[in-house]
């Protein structure tokens, strides 16, 4: 049996990464229908709005979901408070120290997955005694790792650092991809940005239409400085880099990203002003789908993958 599914009781080891202003519960209750495992996306939610979500996800789906938290969310006892009150039974942590919330957590019978960029910090997480590691490239859509390290090299590197059940992040969308990252030692996948384009997705319009047609090369990592975070390149991208150039410091990045910079861009669609935050293989994907439709190319590709290695014919 999958580490991964046995340890979240699901059907297929893919998890739809949480995503601000992506991933409400029409998305989660989705992907936990289609047997993966649908996460709430905490860190776009005032804690109320979270619990409306919860309820949601529970009356749209009978199976297994959970709640991304960044760590650094400002009301953070209050949302954990509402995720213990709801019974949500899967967490995954992000943007800051496993130690903080894991006991916590699972004291109230809560799994606990964290999200990591490197081996050092795959090491915090068995400290911290979590149930599961995402490990994620800088391929991503999203917040990112400083050091930059690629899918590609941070799989084995973290599989060789921990004996967790690891998932794989950044840079899969299809069932070769998570072919590859099964080979590289991982258990299972974390997909965002295939997900955050899909028909269930809470994205603008306008939003997916652009990420649907990028090219390879046409977002890029910045805000490095403050937190690293993969862009579509955009006129407001265009302003952060021409400020980063001249070497502006962190008080005026943080004052030009300003407030609701991401929920202008993916939640409102507004592409000149707005932070379009997307992964680089976004550059593979050209129309919006849904749910069912993804998690069966998924499991289709997988299988296609698998034979073809078998039959192959590497080693002469
Ligand atoms: C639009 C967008 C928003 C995201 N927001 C979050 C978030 O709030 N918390 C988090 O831990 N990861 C976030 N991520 C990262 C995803 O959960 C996931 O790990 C990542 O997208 C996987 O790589 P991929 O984009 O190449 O599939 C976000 C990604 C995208 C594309």
């Amino acid at each position: 049996m999958n580490r991964i599914a046995s340890l979240f009781e699901i059907n297929h080891p893919i998890v739809q990464g949480g995503m601000v202003w992506c991933s409400g519960w029409r998305l989660a209750s989705a992907v936990s229908n289609a047997g993966g495992l649908g996460l709430l996306g905490a860190g776009s939610m005032y804690p109320e709005v979270l619990r409306e979500h919860i309820r949601q996800c529970k009356a749209a789906t009978t199976r297994p979901f959970g709640v991304n938290v960044p760590l650094m969310y400002p009301e953070i006892e209050t949302l954990m408070q509402i995720i213990v009150e709801e019974g949500v039974k899967i967490v995954f942590t992000s943007a800051g120290n496993p130690k903080l919330w894991t006991s916590r957590l699972q004291a109230e019978g809560i799994k606990v997955a964290h999200v990591v960029s490197s081996s050092r910090f795959a090491h915090k997480c068995e400290e911290a005694g979590v149930d599961a590691i995402v490990a994620e490239g800088f391929e991503a859509g999203g917040h990112n790792g400083r050091e930059e390290t690629t899918t590609m090299c941070l799989i084995p590197a973290v599989r060789r650092a921990t004996s967790l059940p690891l998932i794989a992040a950044g840079g899969i969308a299809t069932g070769e991809g998570i072919a590859a990252v099964l080979a590289l030692g991982a258990d299972g996948v974390q997909i965002g940005t295939r997900f955050a384009l899909s028909k269930e997705s809470s994205a603008h319009a306008n939003f997916k239409q652009l990420c649907l047609n990028l090219n390879e090369g046409d977002t890029q990592l910045l805000l490095k400085t403050l937190s690293p975070t993969r862009l579509v390149k955009s006129p407001f991208a265009d302003a952060v880099k021409e400020a980063e150039q001249r070497g502006a410091g962190v008080e005026e990045l943080r004052a030009l990203l300003g407030r609701g910079r991401a929920k202008k861009g993916i939640f409102e669609g507004n592409l000149e002003e707005g932070e379009l935050e997307i992964g680089q293989i976004a550059s593979l994907l050209r129309q919006e789908e849904s749910v069912a439709e993804i998690l069966s190319d998924l499991l289709n590709g997988y299988q296609r993958a698998v034979e073809k290695l078998r039959a192959g014919v590497f080693v002469c």
